[in-house]
């Protein structure tokens, strides 16, 4: 049994199994563990693999140590749409599945098709993470609530995969020390985006 307090940060508490899914330096996951005083209930992932993980990102490295040394577990090549079929992920349930500013990566923001292409990340993520929830876990995820991102309707998206939309919580970045939110494609990959207005949308299981 584990006698030590509780700790908690905004949604997030050191009681939860948390999945962090499509992690850029892995700074999100590191402001959480700094919370809590561990890492031991949370699993990182990237989709990028270690190599290009190091080479896209300057933190990613220190991150990723630190982590470690709270316990974290960390994979690379975890792609949110098949998931759910991961060797290394297929043995856990967990209360929290998060991905923070989903994208395709591909920057016409506003063309139709390009639209689609995120909605399809959203979609394939979401799709797996069903399967992978705890009894009362919730999906989380946060995403920009200006035009055009709003046209990615992610309380259509949530119901069309069995999910019902419980609370839309505005997301305000400093509430997460250390959290440095990424671009994650192209030459400006390690630079931050400005989150402007942006929500926490949290999901359960219908
Ligand atoms: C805008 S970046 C955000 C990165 C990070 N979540 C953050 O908040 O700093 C979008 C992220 O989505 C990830 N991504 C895109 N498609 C994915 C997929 N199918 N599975 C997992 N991650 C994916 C990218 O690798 C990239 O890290």
């Amino acid at each position: 049994m584990d006698f030590r307090a509780e700790k908690t940060i905004k949604h997030y508490s050191s009681n939860q199994k948390i999945l962090l899914v499509g992690e850029g330096d892995f700074s999100f996951s590191k402001c959480l563990a700094n919370a809590f005083g561990s890492a031991s209930n949370i699993t990182a992932t990237s989709l990028d693999s270690q190599e290009s993980l190091m080479s896209k990102y300057t933190a990613a490295s220190a991150n990723i140590q630190e982590l470690k040394v709270l316990g974290c577990t960390i994979l690379h090549g975890v792609d949110a749409s098949v998931m759910r079929y991961d060797s290394r992920l297929n043995c856990c349930s967990f209360d929290r599945i998060v991905f923070n500013f989903p994208h395709s990566g591909i920057f016409k923001q506003k063309n139709a098709a390009v639209i689609e292409l995120h909605k399809g990340v959203v979609r394939g993520f979401l799709r797996n993470a069903i399967e992978m929830l705890a009894t009362n876990g919730e999906v989380h995820i946060t995403h920009k609530t200006e035009d055009p991102y709003i046209r990615w309707n992610l309380k259509e998206l949530g119901e069309e995969t069995g999910f019902c939309l419980v609370e839309k919580s505005s997301f305000y970045i400093w509430e997460y020390a250390g959290y440095s939110n990424k671009r994650g494609q192209g030459s400006k990959c390690d630079q931050s985006f400005p989150v402007g207005n942006s929500a926490t949308f949290k999901f359960v299981k219908v």
